[in-house]
Protein backbone atom coordinates (compact mmCIF):
# COMPACT_ATOMS: atom_id res chain seq x y z
CA UNK A 1 0.00 0.00 0.00
CA UNK A 2 1.15 3.42 -0.58
CA UNK A 3 2.90 4.88 2.26
CA UNK A 4 0.89 7.89 2.55
CA UNK A 5 -2.87 5.84 2.55
CA UNK A 6 -0.87 3.71 5.30
CA UNK A 7 -0.04 6.65 7.50
CA UNK A 8 -3.56 8.34 6.93
CA UNK A 9 -4.72 5.02 8.51
CA UNK A 10 -2.85 5.12 10.93
CA UNK A 11 -4.11 9.04 12.27
CA UNK A 12 -6.33 9.10 15.53
CA UNK A 13 -7.89 11.16 17.66
CA UNK A 14 -6.40 11.06 21.01
CA UNK A 15 -9.85 9.20 22.57
CA UNK A 16 -9.28 6.46 20.00
CA UNK A 17 -5.52 6.56 20.90
CA UNK A 18 -6.55 5.97 24.53
CA UNK A 19 -9.02 3.51 23.82
CA UNK A 20 -6.15 0.92 22.81
CA UNK A 21 -4.58 0.41 26.15
CA UNK A 22 -5.52 -2.94 28.30
CA UNK A 23 -5.39 -3.84 31.65
CA UNK A 24 -1.56 -5.13 32.80
CA UNK A 25 0.20 -3.38 29.73
CA UNK A 26 3.94 -2.68 29.86
CA UNK A 27 4.43 0.62 28.78
CA UNK A 28 8.00 2.11 27.76
CA UNK A 29 7.71 5.76 27.17
CA UNK A 30 10.22 7.95 25.20
CA UNK A 31 13.07 9.50 26.67
CA UNK A 32 13.34 13.06 27.82
CA UNK A 33 12.98 15.24 24.73
CA UNK A 34 11.11 12.41 23.07
CA UNK A 35 8.40 11.90 25.52
CA UNK A 36 4.97 12.31 23.81
CA UNK A 37 3.71 14.78 26.21
CA UNK A 38 0.09 15.45 24.74
CA UNK A 39 -0.29 11.67 25.11
CA UNK A 40 0.91 11.17 28.74
CA UNK A 41 -0.82 14.80 29.97
CA UNK A 42 -3.97 12.52 29.18
CA UNK A 43 -3.17 8.91 29.75
CA UNK A 44 -4.52 8.75 33.51
CA UNK A 45 -7.74 9.14 31.64
CA UNK A 46 -7.84 5.19 30.71
CA UNK A 47 -8.96 4.63 34.03
CA UNK A 48 -12.49 6.25 32.93
CA UNK A 49 -12.37 3.23 30.44
CA UNK A 50 -11.66 0.48 33.21
CA UNK A 51 -8.05 -0.40 32.66
CA UNK A 52 -5.85 -0.86 35.49
CA UNK A 53 -2.70 -2.74 36.56
CA UNK A 54 -0.24 -0.89 33.97
CA UNK A 55 4.10 -0.64 34.33
CA UNK A 56 5.00 2.65 32.61
CA UNK A 57 8.67 2.80 32.50
CA UNK A 58 10.39 5.85 31.44
CA UNK A 59 13.56 7.86 31.96
CA UNK A 60 14.52 11.50 32.40
CA UNK A 61 10.82 12.88 31.62
CA UNK A 62 10.86 16.56 31.20
CA UNK A 63 7.11 17.23 32.00
CA UNK A 64 4.89 16.33 35.17
CA UNK A 65 2.11 14.00 34.89
CA UNK A 66 -1.24 13.10 36.85
CA UNK A 67 -0.51 9.89 37.45
CA UNK A 68 2.79 10.77 39.19
CA UNK A 69 1.18 12.64 41.47
CA UNK A 70 -2.23 11.70 42.27
CA UNK A 71 -2.49 8.56 44.78
CA UNK A 72 -5.90 7.66 43.17
CA UNK A 73 -3.81 6.57 39.47
CA UNK A 74 -1.43 4.38 41.45
CA UNK A 75 -3.60 1.18 40.59
CA UNK A 76 -4.06 2.39 37.22
CA UNK A 77 -0.51 3.46 35.68
CA UNK A 78 2.69 2.77 38.36
CA UNK A 79 5.54 4.51 36.86
CA UNK A 80 9.12 3.22 37.22
CA UNK A 81 12.07 5.67 36.53
CA UNK A 82 15.45 4.70 35.71
CA UNK A 83 16.15 8.55 35.60
CA UNK A 84 15.01 10.94 37.91
CA UNK A 85 14.30 14.22 36.61
CA UNK A 86 12.55 17.49 39.11
CA UNK A 87 8.89 15.81 38.35
CA UNK A 88 9.65 12.52 39.60
CA UNK A 89 11.85 13.74 42.22
CA UNK A 90 8.69 15.88 43.52
CA UNK A 91 6.64 13.01 42.80
CA UNK A 92 8.75 10.48 44.36
CA UNK A 93 6.93 10.62 47.92
CA UNK A 94 3.19 10.38 46.57
CA UNK A 95 3.85 6.32 46.12
CA UNK A 96 3.06 6.53 42.38
CA UNK A 97 6.64 5.87 41.75
CA UNK A 98 9.39 3.60 42.19
CA UNK A 99 13.55 3.69 40.83
CA UNK A 100 14.66 1.07 38.45
CA UNK A 101 18.33 0.63 39.36
CA UNK A 102 20.80 -0.28 35.69
CA UNK A 103 23.47 0.89 33.61
CA UNK A 104 21.93 2.62 30.52
CA UNK A 105 23.61 -0.07 28.08
CA UNK A 106 21.23 -2.46 29.81
CA UNK A 107 18.39 -0.24 29.62
CA UNK A 108 16.08 -2.12 27.63
CA UNK A 109 17.61 -5.76 27.53
CA UNK A 110 17.25 -6.19 31.35
CA UNK A 111 13.89 -4.37 31.53
CA UNK A 112 12.00 -6.53 29.51
CA UNK A 113 12.31 -9.51 31.60
CA UNK A 114 10.32 -7.76 33.91
CA UNK A 115 7.86 -6.75 31.29
CA UNK A 116 7.35 -11.04 31.59
CA UNK A 117 4.71 -11.96 29.19
CA UNK A 118 2.62 -8.97 29.44
CA UNK A 119 2.11 -6.80 26.16
CA UNK A 120 4.13 -4.29 25.20
CA UNK A 121 3.31 -0.96 24.30
CA UNK A 122 6.26 2.02 22.74
CA UNK A 123 4.85 5.69 23.27
CA UNK A 124 6.65 7.45 21.48
CA UNK A 125 7.41 11.02 19.29
CA UNK A 126 8.39 11.21 15.91
CA UNK A 127 9.71 13.31 13.06
CA UNK A 128 7.25 13.45 10.29
CA UNK A 129 7.15 10.98 7.20
CA UNK A 130 9.11 11.44 3.70
CA UNK A 131 8.44 10.38 0.57
CA UNK A 132 9.39 6.46 0.99
CA UNK A 133 7.68 5.83 4.24
CA UNK A 134 9.94 6.58 7.18
CA UNK A 135 9.68 8.52 9.76
CA UNK A 136 12.51 8.88 12.66
CA UNK A 137 12.57 8.44 16.40
CA UNK A 138 14.28 11.77 16.42
CA UNK A 139 15.92 13.07 19.64
CA UNK A 140 17.18 9.71 20.64
CA UNK A 141 17.15 5.69 20.66
CA UNK A 142 18.27 4.97 23.77
CA UNK A 143 16.57 1.71 24.18
CA UNK A 144 12.88 2.71 21.63
CA UNK A 145 14.35 1.14 18.34
CA UNK A 146 14.92 -2.27 20.17
CA UNK A 147 11.42 -1.98 21.64
CA UNK A 148 9.91 -1.53 18.50
CA UNK A 149 12.35 -4.79 17.05
CA UNK A 150 11.01 -6.83 20.43
CA UNK A 151 7.34 -6.64 18.75
CA UNK A 152 5.50 -3.54 21.07
CA UNK A 153 2.52 -1.83 20.18
CA UNK A 154 3.76 1.29 18.91
CA UNK A 155 2.05 5.07 19.43
CA UNK A 156 3.45 7.59 18.21
CA UNK A 157 3.21 11.73 18.30
CA UNK A 158 4.47 13.05 14.89
CA UNK A 159 5.32 16.34 15.95
CA UNK A 160 6.47 18.37 12.95
CA UNK A 161 8.66 20.37 14.96
CA UNK A 162 11.01 17.68 15.97
CA UNK A 163 14.51 17.36 13.51
CA UNK A 164 14.93 14.44 11.35
CA UNK A 165 18.08 12.43 12.33
CA UNK A 166 20.15 9.19 11.04
CA UNK A 167 21.46 6.10 12.95
CA UNK A 168 19.54 3.85 14.25
CA UNK A 169 16.41 6.24 14.84
CA UNK A 170 14.54 5.11 11.11
CA UNK A 171 11.00 3.78 11.37
CA UNK A 172 9.18 2.57 9.01
CA UNK A 173 5.27 3.61 8.96
CA UNK A 174 4.28 -0.19 8.70
CA UNK A 175 6.05 -0.46 12.60
CA UNK A 176 3.39 2.17 13.99
CA UNK A 177 0.55 1.22 15.30
CA UNK A 178 -1.30 4.88 15.95
CA UNK A 179 -0.44 8.38 15.16
CA UNK A 180 -1.35 11.31 16.71
CA UNK A 181 -0.31 14.70 15.00
CA UNK A 182 0.77 17.44 17.54
CA UNK A 183 2.66 20.51 16.58
CA UNK A 184 4.08 21.58 19.96
CA UNK A 185 7.48 23.00 20.57
CA UNK A 186 9.75 20.48 22.26
CA UNK A 187 11.39 20.66 25.68
CA UNK A 188 14.56 22.26 26.22
CA UNK A 189 17.12 22.66 29.14
CA UNK A 190 17.65 25.77 30.61
CA UNK A 191 21.49 27.57 29.60
CA UNK A 192 23.64 26.18 31.81
CA UNK A 193 26.07 29.78 32.53
CA UNK A 194 29.33 29.29 33.20
CA UNK A 195 31.17 30.56 36.77
CA UNK A 196 34.67 30.89 37.79
CA UNK A 197 34.29 27.24 39.30
CA UNK A 198 33.63 25.71 36.03
CA UNK A 199 36.41 27.45 34.48
CA UNK A 200 38.97 26.16 36.61
CA UNK A 201 38.07 22.67 36.12
CA UNK A 202 37.18 22.81 32.51
CA UNK A 203 40.93 24.26 32.43
CA UNK A 204 42.18 21.50 34.98
CA UNK A 205 40.51 18.79 32.78
CA UNK A 206 41.81 20.37 29.78
CA UNK A 207 45.33 20.37 30.64
CA UNK A 208 44.30 16.36 30.39
CA UNK A 209 43.02 15.76 26.97
CA UNK A 210 44.70 15.68 24.11
CA UNK A 211 44.09 16.72 20.73
CA UNK A 212 42.67 13.78 18.41
CA UNK A 213 40.69 12.22 21.66
CA UNK A 214 36.95 11.15 21.38
CA UNK A 215 34.90 12.81 24.32
CA UNK A 216 31.72 11.96 26.10
CA UNK A 217 30.11 14.53 28.22
CA UNK A 218 27.61 14.12 31.23
CA UNK A 219 24.66 15.76 32.07
CA UNK A 220 24.75 18.57 34.49
CA UNK A 221 26.46 22.18 34.82
CA UNK A 222 30.00 21.26 35.12
CA UNK A 223 30.21 19.08 31.67
CA UNK A 224 28.89 21.94 29.34
CA UNK A 225 31.46 24.32 31.05
CA UNK A 226 34.12 21.59 30.15
CA UNK A 227 32.72 21.98 26.29
CA UNK A 228 33.91 25.44 26.34
CA UNK A 229 37.67 24.64 28.25
CA UNK A 230 38.00 22.50 24.91
CA UNK A 231 37.77 25.12 22.30
CA UNK A 232 41.71 25.06 21.86
CA UNK A 233 41.86 21.53 21.48
CA UNK A 234 42.43 20.33 17.64
CA UNK A 235 40.97 17.36 15.67
CA UNK A 236 38.37 16.22 19.00
CA UNK A 237 35.38 13.39 18.02
CA UNK A 238 32.28 12.85 19.93
CA UNK A 239 31.24 9.60 20.88
CA UNK A 240 28.71 10.11 23.72
CA UNK A 241 25.39 9.15 26.01
CA UNK A 242 23.76 12.54 25.53
CA UNK A 243 24.65 15.39 22.95
CA UNK A 244 24.22 18.91 24.17
CA UNK A 245 24.63 21.99 23.59
CA UNK A 246 27.95 22.85 24.29
CA UNK A 247 29.25 19.86 21.72
CA UNK A 248 27.63 21.42 18.63
CA UNK A 249 29.49 24.91 19.78
CA UNK A 250 32.79 22.50 19.26
CA UNK A 251 31.56 21.26 16.25
CA UNK A 252 31.03 24.28 14.50
CA UNK A 253 33.76 26.20 15.28
CA UNK A 254 35.64 23.49 13.94
CA UNK A 255 37.49 21.60 17.21
CA UNK A 256 34.94 18.54 16.74
CA UNK A 257 36.06 17.39 13.36
CA UNK A 258 36.00 13.51 14.15
CA UNK A 259 38.54 13.06 11.87
CA UNK A 260 40.85 10.62 14.47
CA UNK A 261 38.35 8.53 15.51
CA UNK A 262 38.37 4.98 15.09
CA UNK A 263 34.48 4.28 14.91
CA UNK A 264 32.62 5.98 12.33
CA UNK A 265 35.07 8.24 11.35
CA UNK A 266 34.18 12.03 10.66
CA UNK A 267 31.13 11.41 12.39
CA UNK A 268 29.37 12.21 15.61
CA UNK A 269 27.96 9.86 17.72
CA UNK A 270 26.06 10.01 20.45
CA UNK A 271 22.10 7.96 21.85
CA UNK A 272 20.21 11.16 22.16
CA UNK A 273 19.91 14.53 22.12
CA UNK A 274 19.07 17.22 25.15
CA UNK A 275 19.74 20.71 25.07
CA UNK A 276 18.21 24.03 23.34
CA UNK A 277 17.03 24.49 19.80
CA UNK A 278 20.28 25.53 18.41
CA UNK A 279 20.89 21.94 19.12
CA UNK A 280 17.54 20.84 17.92
CA UNK A 281 18.40 22.78 14.54
CA UNK A 282 22.31 21.67 13.86
CA UNK A 283 20.47 18.01 14.64
CA UNK A 284 17.70 18.45 11.57
CA UNK A 285 18.44 15.94 8.44
CA UNK A 286 22.08 16.12 9.55
CA UNK A 287 23.98 13.09 8.12
CA UNK A 288 26.76 13.74 10.07
CA UNK A 289 25.48 13.33 12.99
CA UNK A 290 24.60 9.13 13.59
CA UNK A 291 21.66 8.37 16.82
CA UNK A 292 22.72 4.63 17.93
CA UNK A 293 20.75 2.17 20.05
CA UNK A 294 21.73 2.80 23.63
CA UNK A 295 23.07 -0.90 24.02
CA UNK A 296 25.63 -0.45 21.67
CA UNK A 297 26.97 3.57 22.05
CA UNK A 298 27.17 2.91 25.65
CA UNK A 299 28.50 -0.85 25.56
CA UNK A 300 31.67 0.25 27.55
CA UNK A 301 33.63 -2.48 25.09
CA UNK A 302 32.38 -0.44 22.53
CA UNK A 303 33.39 2.43 24.15
CA UNK A 304 37.11 1.35 25.06
CA UNK A 305 37.43 0.86 20.91
CA UNK A 306 37.51 4.56 20.64
CA UNK A 307 40.76 6.56 20.10
CA UNK A 308 41.91 8.30 22.92
CA UNK A 309 38.55 7.97 24.85
CA UNK A 310 38.05 10.78 27.57
CA UNK A 311 34.36 10.60 29.69
CA UNK A 312 33.75 13.26 31.72
CA UNK A 313 31.09 12.86 34.45
CA UNK A 314 29.71 14.59 37.66
CA UNK A 315 28.97 13.70 41.37
CA UNK A 316 26.95 14.96 44.12
CA UNK A 317 29.58 13.12 46.61
CA UNK A 318 33.10 11.49 46.58
CA UNK A 319 34.37 10.16 49.57
CA UNK A 320 37.92 9.24 50.68
CA UNK A 321 37.80 5.82 49.35
CA UNK A 322 37.16 6.86 45.49
CA UNK A 323 33.40 6.47 45.78
CA UNK A 324 31.11 8.12 43.50
CA UNK A 325 27.60 8.86 44.85
CA UNK A 326 26.37 10.58 41.68
CA UNK A 327 22.37 9.94 41.70
CA UNK A 328 21.56 10.01 45.52
CA UNK A 329 21.57 12.42 48.65
CA UNK A 330 21.59 9.64 51.39
CA UNK A 331 19.68 7.07 50.61
CA UNK A 332 16.88 9.77 48.48
CA UNK A 333 17.45 9.15 44.71
CA UNK A 334 18.14 12.28 42.45
CA UNK A 335 18.97 11.13 39.18
CA UNK A 336 20.19 8.01 38.07
CA UNK A 337 23.21 5.82 37.39
CA UNK A 338 22.53 6.30 33.73
CA UNK A 339 25.71 6.14 31.87
CA UNK A 340 27.99 7.02 34.37
CA UNK A 341 29.55 3.70 35.07
CA UNK A 342 29.52 2.45 31.14
CA UNK A 343 31.17 5.78 29.90
CA UNK A 344 33.68 5.72 32.90
CA UNK A 345 34.12 1.55 32.91
CA UNK A 346 34.50 1.97 28.90
CA UNK A 347 36.76 4.68 28.30
CA UNK A 348 39.30 3.10 30.91
CA UNK A 349 38.92 -0.44 28.04
CA UNK A 350 40.87 2.22 26.01
CA UNK A 351 43.95 2.07 25.97
CA UNK A 352 44.98 5.59 26.07
CA UNK A 353 41.63 6.49 27.51
CA UNK A 354 40.90 8.13 30.75
CA UNK A 355 37.84 9.07 32.96
CA UNK A 356 37.04 12.49 35.09
CA UNK A 357 34.45 12.93 38.01
CA UNK A 358 34.38 16.89 37.98
CA UNK A 359 32.50 18.24 40.88
CA UNK A 360 32.86 21.79 43.32
CA UNK A 361 34.49 21.54 46.21
CA UNK A 362 31.07 22.14 48.15
CA UNK A 363 27.95 22.38 48.29
CA UNK A 364 25.17 24.96 49.55
CA UNK A 365 22.32 22.74 51.12
CA UNK A 366 19.59 23.24 54.09
CA UNK A 367 20.70 21.58 57.46
CA UNK A 368 17.52 20.26 59.83
CA UNK A 369 16.01 23.63 60.93
CA UNK A 370 16.02 24.50 57.12
CA UNK A 371 19.33 26.82 57.39
CA UNK A 372 21.74 27.15 55.03
CA UNK A 373 24.90 25.43 55.34
CA UNK A 374 28.27 24.98 53.24
CA UNK A 375 29.21 20.85 53.21
CA UNK A 376 32.16 19.50 51.23
CA UNK A 377 31.33 17.49 48.81
CA UNK A 378 34.43 15.20 49.27
CA UNK A 379 33.95 13.63 52.66
CA UNK A 380 35.23 11.00 55.02
CA UNK A 381 32.08 8.11 54.28
CA UNK A 382 29.03 8.74 52.02
CA UNK A 383 26.36 9.93 53.98
CA UNK A 384 23.87 6.74 55.20
CA UNK A 385 22.74 4.66 52.29
CA UNK A 386 23.73 6.81 49.74
CA UNK A 387 24.49 5.04 45.74
CA UNK A 388 27.27 3.85 44.46
CA UNK A 389 27.16 4.99 41.18
CA UNK A 390 31.25 4.86 40.35
CA UNK A 391 32.84 1.83 42.45
CA UNK A 392 36.21 2.83 44.12
CA UNK A 393 37.60 0.15 41.81
CA UNK A 394 36.55 2.37 38.76
CA UNK A 395 36.80 5.92 39.38
CA UNK A 396 40.33 7.81 37.72
CA UNK A 397 39.97 11.19 37.96
CA UNK A 398 38.48 13.33 40.28
CA UNK A 399 38.73 16.99 39.90
CA UNK A 400 37.45 19.99 41.57
CA UNK A 401 38.26 23.91 41.45
CA UNK A 402 41.19 23.26 43.84
CA UNK A 403 42.84 21.12 41.07
CA UNK A 404 43.09 16.96 40.00
CA UNK A 405 43.51 13.74 42.25
CA UNK A 406 44.46 10.49 39.94
CA UNK A 407 43.52 8.10 41.28
CA UNK A 408 43.16 4.96 39.16
CA UNK A 409 45.63 2.16 40.67
CA UNK A 410 46.35 4.31 43.94
CA UNK A 411 46.18 2.42 47.43
CA UNK A 412 43.78 4.02 49.91
CA UNK A 413 45.95 6.79 51.45
CA UNK A 414 47.51 8.01 48.97
CA UNK A 415 43.70 8.10 47.69
CA UNK A 416 42.76 10.27 51.15
CA UNK A 417 46.45 12.79 50.39
CA UNK A 418 45.40 13.13 47.09
CA UNK A 419 41.91 13.89 47.50
CA UNK A 420 41.98 15.82 51.04
CA UNK A 421 44.53 18.49 48.23
CA UNK A 422 41.70 19.11 45.73
CA UNK A 423 38.82 19.38 48.81
CA UNK A 424 38.10 22.83 49.75
CA UNK A 425 41.24 24.61 52.04
CA UNK A 426 38.04 25.23 55.07
CA UNK A 427 37.67 21.53 55.42
CA UNK A 428 41.00 19.81 54.38
CA UNK A 429 41.90 20.03 58.45
CA UNK A 430 38.95 18.07 58.95
CA UNK A 431 39.29 15.56 56.20
CA UNK A 432 42.53 15.09 57.53
CA UNK A 433 41.56 14.21 61.13
CA UNK A 434 38.55 11.99 60.25
CA UNK A 435 41.13 9.91 57.64
CA UNK A 436 42.93 9.61 60.98
CA UNK A 437 40.13 8.39 63.05
CA UNK A 438 39.22 5.58 60.33
CA UNK A 439 42.87 4.59 60.22
CA UNK A 440 43.36 5.50 56.53
CA UNK A 441 45.54 8.15 56.46
N1 LIG B 1 24.98 16.76 49.60
C1 LIG B 1 23.74 17.27 49.56
N2 LIG B 1 23.23 17.94 48.51
C2 LIG B 1 24.03 18.11 47.44
C3 LIG B 1 25.34 17.63 47.41
C4 LIG B 1 25.82 16.92 48.54
N3 LIG B 1 27.04 16.43 48.58
N4 LIG B 1 25.90 17.95 46.22
C5 LIG B 1 24.98 18.64 45.53
N5 LIG B 1 23.86 18.73 46.27
C6 LIG B 1 22.62 19.38 45.87
C7 LIG B 1 22.89 20.75 45.28
O1 LIG B 1 22.94 21.72 46.30
C8 LIG B 1 21.72 20.93 44.35
O2 LIG B 1 20.59 21.30 45.11
P1 LIG B 1 19.49 22.30 44.51
O3 LIG B 1 18.89 21.58 43.35
O4 LIG B 1 18.57 22.50 45.66
O5 LIG B 1 20.27 23.53 44.10
C9 LIG B 1 21.47 19.52 43.83
O6 LIG B 1 22.06 18.64 44.79
C10 LIG B 1 22.05 19.26 42.46
O7 LIG B 1 23.43 19.54 42.45
P2 LIG B 1 24.16 20.07 41.13
O8 LIG B 1 25.61 20.04 41.44
O9 LIG B 1 23.57 21.37 40.70
O10 LIG B 1 23.73 18.95 40.08
P3 LIG B 1 23.81 18.92 38.50
O11 LIG B 1 22.54 19.39 37.92
O12 LIG B 1 25.06 19.56 37.99
O13 LIG B 1 23.87 17.34 38.27
C11 LIG B 1 24.47 15.10 38.94
C12 LIG B 1 24.87 16.60 38.88
C13 LIG B 1 25.60 14.37 39.60
C14 LIG B 1 23.19 14.93 39.71
C15 LIG B 1 24.27 14.59 37.50
O14 LIG B 1 25.44 14.80 36.79
C16 LIG B 1 23.94 13.09 37.48
O15 LIG B 1 22.81 12.72 37.68
N6 LIG B 1 24.95 12.24 37.22
C17 LIG B 1 24.77 10.79 37.21
C18 LIG B 1 24.52 10.25 35.84
C19 LIG B 1 25.64 10.50 34.86
O16 LIG B 1 26.68 11.01 35.18
N7 LIG B 1 25.43 10.10 33.64
C20 LIG B 1 26.48 10.22 32.63
C21 LIG B 1 26.09 10.31 31.27
S1 LIG B 1 24.84 11.53 30.83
Amino acid sequence: MNAYNLYNQKVKTLDEILDLFQSNDFIMSALAGSEPIKILSELHKIADRGVKNCDLSNCLPMADYEYFKNPEYQDVIFTNGWFYSPPLRKAHQNGNISYIPQNLHFAYTKRKYAAGDRRKVLLCSCSPMDKHGYLTLSLGCTYEREVIEDGAIVIAEVNQQLPRTFGDTTVHISEITAILEVDYPLATLPEALINDKDRKIGEYIAEHIDNGSTIQLGIGGIPNAVANALKSKKHLGIHTEMLTDGMVDLIECGVVDNSRKTLYKGKTVATFALGNKKLYDFLDDNIAVGLRNGSWTNDPHVIGQNYKMVSINTTLEVDLFGQCASESIGHIQFSGTGGQTDTAVGAQNCPEGKSFIALYSTANVKDEKGDKKTISKIQPLLKPGAMVSLSRNDVDYVVTEYGVAWLRGQSIRERVKRLVNIAHPDFRDELKHAAKQLRIW
